[in-house]
């Protein structure tokens, strides 16, 4: 049988999607505005079955493939539900998946990881022309809400449904703001932690309504979002970067807020919060912002690059450093991975 195999990038979120109104139909509490990452990429590759059940295989570090954990692949076999649902069909699946970046690690693996599968399976069942809009509602309803940005390249924002009046699943879909060519701003990950994330970014949406900062935060980000969105369509990193960081200091503020608390912080991300500080006395545009994780994303632009990575690899507690931009977003591949 033919197979069809698409690579997906992840995305790094300049205005966070952290509280959910359905955390089931993944309806986000606010909108969210993320850059989407050209190296850190989900491939996956789909296969109709003659029949039988599903198959998922996900990469083991020696390269080959192994059956992953009960609840990862009853997520996959979902997802593929739903699409099959979308398109009319219901036909089994051979999947496989692999990253190029740690799995977990708070560098938004699900975001690549559902973008790349709900792409995959939808070329399978010869729909590669759907709509960017189709594809987008559909890796949302994966449960990771975040993936309905990594289907399109570029800037994105994925607005709140509630403000359209309404909470419908129908809405809710994410729009390109400008696409990689507009603005070429790159992403240094400092890693400082590998590993599964100890608390899920769907817990945090859960508990995040119980910080006592939260209200607070969602009324201060229409004001950012405004600013976020003008500092895309001006290409202003100085407008972009405070802001930002903001974003990413409320959104650590309120896990760590909420009841219980989500520390994910680790000694290793305070040390680059403060090199990244020091970089920026020193003249140089770099800004930080993380996920639901430990790592460190630093976002600058390309004449800084260098200096912020090496200074960056410098430290102690950075493992690696990851060197990433924005990218064109997802692709449909010749290369398969069986
Ligand atoms: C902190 O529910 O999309 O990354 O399924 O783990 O990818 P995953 O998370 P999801 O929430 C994303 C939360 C965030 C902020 C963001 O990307 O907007």
């Amino acid at each position: 049988m033919s197979k069809t195999t698409v690579a997906a990038p992840a995305n790094i979120a300049f205005v966070k999607y952290w509280g959910a109104r359905d955390l089931e139909k993944a309806l986000p509490m606010n909108p969210s505005i993320s850059m989407t990452l050209d190296h850190c990429v989900t491939r996956c590759t789909v296969e109709i079955l003659d029949g039988g059940h599903d198959e998922v295989w996900l990469s083991e570090p020696d390269g080959g493939f192994g059956s992953p954990e009960p609840e990862f692949t009853r997520r996959i076999v979902e997802q593929l539900d739903r699409v099959r649902e979308w398109a009319g069909r219901d036909e089994p699946f051979r999947v496989a998946t692999r990253n190029t970046f740690p799995s977990a690690a708070g560098l938004a693996s699900s975001a690549s990881g559902f973008a790349a599968l709900t792409m995959a399976a939808a070329g399978a069942l010869g729909r590669q022309d759907a709509s960017a809009k189709d594809l987008s509602q559909l890796a949302r309803r994966s449960g990771s809400g975040s993936a309905s940005r990594s289907v399109m390249g570029g800037y994105v924002e994925w607005p709140d449904p509630g403000a359209a009046g309404g909470i419908d699943d129908e809405p809710s879909y994410a729009l390109q703001l400008a696409d990689a060519g507009h603005w070429d701003l790159r992403d240094i990950i400092a890693v400082v932690e590998i590993g599964p994330k100890i608390v899920s970014s769907r817990e945090g949406h859960r508990l995040a309504h119980t910080s006592p900062y939260y209200t607070r935060r969602l009324e201060l980000l229409p004001e950012r979002l405004q600013k976020v969105r003008r500092a895309i369509e001006e290409r202003d990193l100085d407008l972009l970067g405070p802001v930002l960081e903001e974003e990413s200091t409320d959104l650590h503020i309120i896990a760590m807020s909420s009841q219980p608390p989500i520390f994910y912080w680790s000694p290793g991300t305070v040390a680059v919060l403060r090199a990244v500080r020091e970089l920026r006395q020193e003249g140089l545009s770099a800004y930080a912002t993380l996920d639901a994780g430990a790592n460190v994303h630093v976002i600058c632009d390309p004449d800084s690059e260098d200096e912020v990575a090496e200074r960056l690899e410098d430290l102690p507690a950075v493992g690696f450093v990851i060197r990433d931009g924005v990218g064109e977003g997802p692709e449909y591949e010749t290369t398969h991975l069986f």
